[in-house]
Parts: C-alpha cells; structure tokens; sequence
C-alpha cells in the first residue's frame, strides 16, 4: 500500500508519523509524494510503524525489466568482493552481475581455494575487470597495490566467507591476498558465511562469528535450507543475492546518500581526567562508545570529522582525524583550534571540576592524617563556550548525562547552553548506559522531546546523523 493511502485510511498527519518514526514531516511529505525513496532503514521503520502494510516494494520506481529486483540501492558504491572456496561461490557470480546493472564498481579477489569453484577467468568476464588472487604478484605489488585494494572502496564483502576464512580473520591473520586485505581495510566489512551446518554450528565457529562481529563486521546470513550436498540441510546456507545487495546498502550507505558531504563536524567524546598529581586523577564512567560512534557515522555520511576524545580504551574510528586529549581545558583548546565548522556535537562527558592546584609530586599519605581535603575549581564550560562563542557553528548539540529529572534537566540546560538540539541520556548505574552498548535517549530539540527506543550506540548515532541532516535540508527547503 502507498503511504499517502495508509495515512489517510489511519486518519494519521505526515507530522504525527515523522516523530513516531524519528524523521522529520518534510521527509515523509517526500515520500507520500513519491518525490524520494527512503533509505533502507528507514523504509524498516515503516514497515514497522504501519505493521507491514506499507512494504518496501512500495516505494519504487517500477521498471519495465523482467527482472526489477528492488532491494539494495548500491549504485556509486564501490565494492571489493571476496570470493573464498565454498560451494556457494558460484552465486558470487550472480552477485556480481547485479551489482554491476545497478551501476556498482566491482572488483573481486578470490582466494586460492576459491578458484577451485570459480575461475578467474569467468569472474574477470562478468566483472569487466580481472580479479586479484595473489599477495606477491610482481605487476600489482610493485606498490603494495593489497594496501590500495584494502583501501579504494566503500564496502569489502566476503561472500561466501568460509569458515577457514572467518576463522583466519577472526585471528587477525594475513598469510594471502584476501586475509591481508581484510586486515588492512579501514572500510566496512559485510560477511555472507556459507558452510556445512555442523561446520557453522561448532563452537570454534560460533565463537569466530562472535569476535568478528565484536570487531565491528555485519553477517548476512546464512539462512537455513538444503545444502549442496545430498540429505544435507540446516543453517549454513549462503544469504540469496538480494538479501547481500540490501545488506550492502545498508551497511555502505546507511544515509542512502552522503547527506553531510562538505560539512566539518567536530564531535568530543569519552572522558576527561583531570590531574590531582602526578599518578591519580579525577574521571568518569564514560566509555567513549557514543561519541566515536557518532564521529564514524558523521565520516561515512561524507562530512570532514574531526574527534576531540579523552583518554578511551576503543580504537580511532575509520576516516577520522582524531585529537587525543586528558583534560578539559585540553578538550577547550584543542575544540576551539579545530573550528572554524558547521556542526559541532557534544557528547564527551567533561569533569565538572579540576582541581586548584596542580601538584608536581605524588601526595604522600601521612599516617596522622586522616582526612584529605582537595579543592576544587569549575573546569570551563566546552558546550557553552562554543555555543555563545563568535565562531559558533551553524548546528551545535550538547549531550546530557543525568540519572535524575532526565528531560526537565535536558530542556533547562539546552536553553542555558545555548545550543539547538540536546541529547539526553539516564546513565543511572542500573541502567549500564556508561560503558555499555545500548542506550536510550530524548532527543531535546527547539519544539519538543523525542523519546527514541533504546538501541544500539551505532544506531543512535546513525539516527542522529540522518536526523541533523533532515534538519538542515529543511531548513534549506524553507529559507
Ligand atoms: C567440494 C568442497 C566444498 C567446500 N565447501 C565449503 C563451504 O561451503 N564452506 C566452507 O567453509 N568450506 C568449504 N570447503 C572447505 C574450504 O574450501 C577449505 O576450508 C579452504 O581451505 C577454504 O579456503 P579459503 O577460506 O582461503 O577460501 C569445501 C571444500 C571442498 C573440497
């Protein structure tokens, strides 16, 4: 069913649905207009905001073609395929060809098993393009041309990723071409295992599809079925093509576009510490996950990043130009060198206080000492210095930790810091916000309160992104 039809049958605005699904109303008049289609995750959103009836399907430009397989927007993208040496290797094949129709470049390495399914010459044929199956090759290595192949795409998909692969990967191995590659991507990486089930089912490669996707890569599949072999069926079977292509689009491009391309965002993240001598110093629970998440979800929606994080245990997100500092008069510094920008967000949790004096030696513990008294100053207010500041960027937002009054402390603050939008968040210590994987915000904005769901730190971040960006478009449509 359209949306226009199920808005109308629902007796439903385009406003009210906008904030039930966290998009804004001009997006969905786009799409009740037929005037955009919406991004794959947003088109899930639908889905399950209009309980199936509005699929999809019902977005798209249909085509003449016998074959209008919809799913998996990836044209611009370009995607290294890597074929390991599974039975399913020759659906790869396919998989190329449809990548190719949607205007996807395409290049494939095959590993040395892999060409005992497939051959190079065939996949060359069909991907307009030889393909890479060696680490020491003379005419592609004389630059170490594995770096620029890890490097020159959007996406790297292993499909099908075998369990000898996945379990190389898992170790951080790099003894071929396509394991080497893996190692040095900083890109996306989408795996599509395919396997006998009781290979899939063995705890070794459960345990390797754990730490793959704990390191940040997406499994499609594998689905459950028959298998190659006669009387051979359970879960092990390769992902179908359309579900790679839609789980390339939505790893690859999960803005559907580059929404922010141009823009510099400066984003801060993590804690800060602030020094009581030289060996202790005064810190918070923050895990630094929310803001490197948003800083990697700014870079892949095409903006210049840079990060300004306190000391943090996870790594540099990809595509970023990352600041480490400690303290927050560090933090100040090094935000106020980054500027000028056009989006500045907050989300590092800054020590209210520093202490007043700076101590060049270890404090001594005196036996007849029994309390320690230390005083302390205010640290500088980073969010408000910025936001009242003369090179105030044109979108600012503050984050907000409270365990407490969350929205009503949200809403006083976003005023007296003076920034558009604020993000709150309950870090309670039930609530395992700090440090953990999921959370849950309020979205304070200038006309209200979103409540989102509680989700994974990534999607938040991918949320926030795609909403900024709506924002400014409208605002554009409008001035
Ligand atoms: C006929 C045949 C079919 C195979 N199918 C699979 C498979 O579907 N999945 C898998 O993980 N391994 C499969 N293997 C085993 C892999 O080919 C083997 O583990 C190889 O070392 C994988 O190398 P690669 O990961 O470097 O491509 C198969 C082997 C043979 C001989």
């Amino acid at each position: 069913m359209k949306l226009a039809s199920w808005l109308k049958s629902n007796g439903i605005s385009a406003r009210d649905f906008a904030a039930r699904i966290g998009t804004t109303e001009a997006t969905i008049s786009r799409l009740k207009n037929a005037r955009a289609q919406p991004s794959f995750e947003l088109a899930e959103k639908i889905l399950e905001a209009t309980a199936g009836a509005v699929t999809p399907n019902d977005f798209l430009k249909r085509t003449s073609s016998a074959d209008a397989t919809p799913s998996g927007d990836t044209s611009g993208l370009r995607v290294l395929l890597i074929i390991a040496g599974g039975i399913a290797a020759y659906k790869s094949l396919d998989l190329i060809r449809r990548l190719r129709e949607r205007d996807t470049q395409v290049r494939v390495v095959i590993t040395r098993a892999g060409q005992a399914f497939v051959t190079p010459l065939s996949v060359g044929a069909i991907a307009g393009t030889a393909p890479y199956t060696d680490l020491f090759d003379p005419r592609t290595e004389f630059d170490v041309g594995h770096i620029r192949l890890a490097r020159d795409n959007d996406v790297v998909v292993v499909a099908p990723a075998t369990a000898d692969l996945m379990a190389k990967l898992a170790h951080g191995h790099a003894d071929d071409l396509a394991t080497a590659v893996l190692l040095a991507t900083n890109s996306p990486v989408l795996l599509a295992p395919a396997m006998n089930p009781q290979m899939w089912a063995h705890p070794a490669t459960q345990r390797n599809a754990q730490r793959l996707t704990d390191d940040g890569a997406v499994l499609v599949g594998p689905n459950e079925g028959e298998m190659a072999e006669v009387n051979e069926a359970g879960v092990g079977r390769m992902a179908e093509v359309p579900e790679i292509l839609a789980a390339v689009e939505r790893v690859a491009k999960p803005f559907g576009s580059k929404v922010l391309a141009g823009k510099h965002v400066i984003i801060t993240s993590g804690p800060t510490h602030e020094p009581i001598d030289p060996v202790r110093y005064i810190a918070n629970r923050s895990s630094g996950k929310q803001g490197h998440a948003i800083a990697q979800a700014a870079a892949r929606s095409g903006a210049r990043v840079t990060l300004v994080t306190g000391p943090v245990d996870i790594p540099d997100p990809s595509g970023v130009a990352t600041i480490h500092v400690e303290s927050a008069e560090d933090m100040l510094e090094a935000v106020t060198s980054a500027l000028p920008a056009d989006i500045a967000i907050f989300a590092a949790a800054v020590a209210d206080w520093r202490t007043q004096k700076k101590v060049a030696q270890k404090m001594k513990k005196q036996a007849d000492t029994k309390k320690m008294k230390l005083t302390l100053v205010q640290n500088p207010d980073i969010l408000k210095t910025v936001a009242k500041g003369s090179d105030r960027p044109e979108f600012v937002i503050g984050f907000a930790a409270e365990t407490e009054n969350v929205i009503k402390a949200a809403k006083a603050k976003r005023r007296a810091k003076g920034c558009d939008w604020l993000v709150a968040n309950d870090v309670g210590h039930a609530r395992g916000v700090m440090g953990g994987d999921v959370n849950a915000v309020h979205l304070v904005t200038e006309t209200g309160v979103e409540d989102w769901p509680e989700m994974g730190k990534h999607k938040v971040a991918e949320r926030l992104i795609r909403r900024i960006a709506d924002h400014l478009a409208t605002d554009k449509e409008t001035a």
